[in-house]
């Protein structure tokens, strides 16, 4: 399937590792122009290098935290000059800290606002009135399988990304006729480094081995192990195309059938 982003130009952030890495990758592998953004410079440009080496597509790296709220506007722009205005926008962070209510304080709980939810709200402002101008655009914020199904011990994931959901449904209703689409994508478990180190964490808690831990995990994953995330960048990729052009205001699950729940 052709997925018609030849010469597209779109923007991934948390893109030097894990869900946004894959997910720029798929886009310049269907053709797009891709601007990737995250903190680690050194990091970020070896992944912007690597996905054009891997794509020939072109993939420029735009050094950003997501919680610098100036900065924001400030690499929409840069992209603009040197790729052309973001058709695609795919919202993405390190996830907060996993913890329960009674362990974090006031802030905690505003960091990962400001992480979570405060910076897909920034990011998509960022974007939206050059796709309004053009009368096109789609907007894909990775959230989690927590907004289906709450995730113990990751009560701020359960928290912030409820909230992403509940903009994203509302900014879909609202720039739909724009021309503009607004999607979650929800992992639920990719293998990447996130993900390796909250297993680790659940290891050290728990005193029982990481094998043992990874067993457990996959154990309630009908297709029996963790995602790649090849696989989730893929769906991304097919979300932001115009092959998605009548999806808008959901949230796609890739979860290999984690969930239980028949709303997700
Ligand atoms: N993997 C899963 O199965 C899974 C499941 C549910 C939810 N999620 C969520 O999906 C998101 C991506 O997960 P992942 O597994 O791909 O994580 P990851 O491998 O740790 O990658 C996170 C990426 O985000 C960047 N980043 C972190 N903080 C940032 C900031 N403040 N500003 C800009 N970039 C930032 C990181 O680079 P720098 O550190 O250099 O900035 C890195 O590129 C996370 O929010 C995670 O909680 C993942």
């Amino acid at each position: 399937m052709d997925l018609g982003l030849d010469s597209k130009v779109a923007w991934v952030l948390g893109a030097s590792s894990g869900l946004g890495r894959a997910s720029a990758a798929a886009l310049a592998g269907e053709g797009a122009s891709v601007a990737v953004s995250a903190r680690d410079e050194a990091k970020l440009a070896q992944s912007a290098h690597a996905i054009e080496q891997e794509t020939g597509s072109r993939c420029v790296a735009v050094p950003l935290d997501v919680t610098d709220a100036a900065a924001i506007p400030a690499a929409a722009d840069r992209i603009a000059s040197e790729l052309g205005p973001v058709e695609m926008l795919v919202a993405n962070a390190g996830g907060p800290p996993p913890g329960s209510f009674p362990s974090f304080d006031e802030d905690a709980l505003r960091a990962a606002f400001e992480l979570t939810t405060a910076s897909a709200w920034r990011l998509a402002q960022a974007v939206v009135p050059s796709m309004r101008a053009r009368g096109a655009g789609v907007i894909i914020f990775i959230t989690s399988s927590s907004t289906k199904e709450v995730i113990p011990g990751l009560l701020f994931s359960n928290m912030m990304r409820a909230a992403v959901v509940g903009m994203a449904k509302t900014m879909s209703k609202e720039l739909g006729p724009d021309g503009i689409r607004v999607l979650c994508v929800a992992p639920g478990r990719i293998e990447t480094p996130r993900v390796n180190a909250l297993d680790q964490v659940h290891a050290d808690r728990s005193g029982l081995s990481i094998d043992k831990v990874r067993a457990e995990s996959w154990s309630k994953i009908p297709l029996g192990r963790y995602g790649e995330p090849r696989e989730f960048g893929d769906v991304v990729a097919f979300l932001a195309s115009g092959r998605a052009s009548y999806m808008t205001g959901t949230s796609v699950v890739v979860d290999g059938g984690l969930l239980n729940s028949i709303l997700s």
